[in-house]
């Protein structure tokens, strides 16, 4: 997959990304402290700028002219230009981050050595979709989960591409105010909105029609908050989302 996917006609997962991904605040302080006392960040697969510092010099890459047009006008500067070849010197940046991106390079080692290139740490938000037992892609989609197997990095080929790598689970809150594809695990009704799907990128890959029939039924009937209810008093949920960080 790759950045067309985002300006596709059509599919148009780019438009209104901006309103639907914004950054939650317990997310960004997990990613500020794994960027530590960098002050110059790189934003690699920056998209919109969710997650972006505003208290340290950064600057974004993102080769969507779609999310690039979406940047708010005090963003920071936007290269156009894609992880696997990145328009800039070696050695550039105190840290590079990728938040939710690598599964759409068309080679994920090759941005990583890019990463490497020009910055001496390297902060990565990923997701381990071996590990993850989510609901939603379990009972209702698991075509996402089988693709996300096949397209995520594993943990285990990032530990070895990266040597010593530092790995902490991210939870998402029950009221998660970024509209990734797990942040609705606490309010299942959302998945059935048009809109909310929109930016979440594996919907765009896949027919919706019958998982979205079951959970709109098991809505309706009961049956999902049964199967649930040990999830509707949890204030956070590890589904599988990890933040990685390495340095040179
Ligand atoms: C799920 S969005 C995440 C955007 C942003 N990092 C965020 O968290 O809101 C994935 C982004 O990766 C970008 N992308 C796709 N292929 C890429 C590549 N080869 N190199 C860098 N970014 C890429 C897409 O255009 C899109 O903006």
């Amino acid at each position: 997959m790759s950045e067309a996917v985002y300006d596709k006609k059509g599919a148009a997962l780019s438009e209104g990304y901006a309103l639907r991904r914004r950054p939650d605040p317990r997310m960004a302080s997990l990613i500020a402290g794994a960027l530590g006392d960098a002050r110059s960040v790189l934003n690699v697969g920056a998209g919109t700028g969710s997650y972006e510092p505003t208290d340290r010099l950064v600057q974004a890459v993102e080769p969507s002219e779609g999310m690039i047009a979406q940047r708010p006008a005090d963003a920071a500067p936007c290269l156009r230009g894609s992880a696997e070849a990145l328009p800039l010197e070696d050695g550039a940046y105190d840290a590079a981050m990728a938040i939710l991106t690598m599964h759409h390079w068309s080679d994920w080692r090759a941005g990583l050595k890019e990463m490497r290139r020009v910055a001496r740490r390297i902060v990565l938000l990923t997701f381990d979709a071996e590990g993850s037992d989510f609901w939603l892609t379990r009972d209702y989609f698991p075509q996402i989960l089988a693709d996300d197997r096949k397209i995520m990095p594993r943990l285990s080929e990032l530990k070895s591409e990266l040597g010593d790598l530092h790995v902490t689970p991210v939870p998402v809150p029950h009221d998660c105010v970024d509209g990734f594809l797990g942040a609705y695990w606490r309010r299942p009704q959302t998945y059935l909105d048009p809109d909310a799907r929109k930016s979440m990128s594996p919907f765009a890959r896949i027919d919706t029609e019958a998982g979205l029939k079951r959970l709109a039924d098991d809505l309706d009937s009961g049956a999902w908050r049964t199967r649930n209810v040990d999830l509707l008093t949890r204030e956070e949920l590890d589904i599988g989302y990890r933040l990685l960080w390495w340095d040179r």
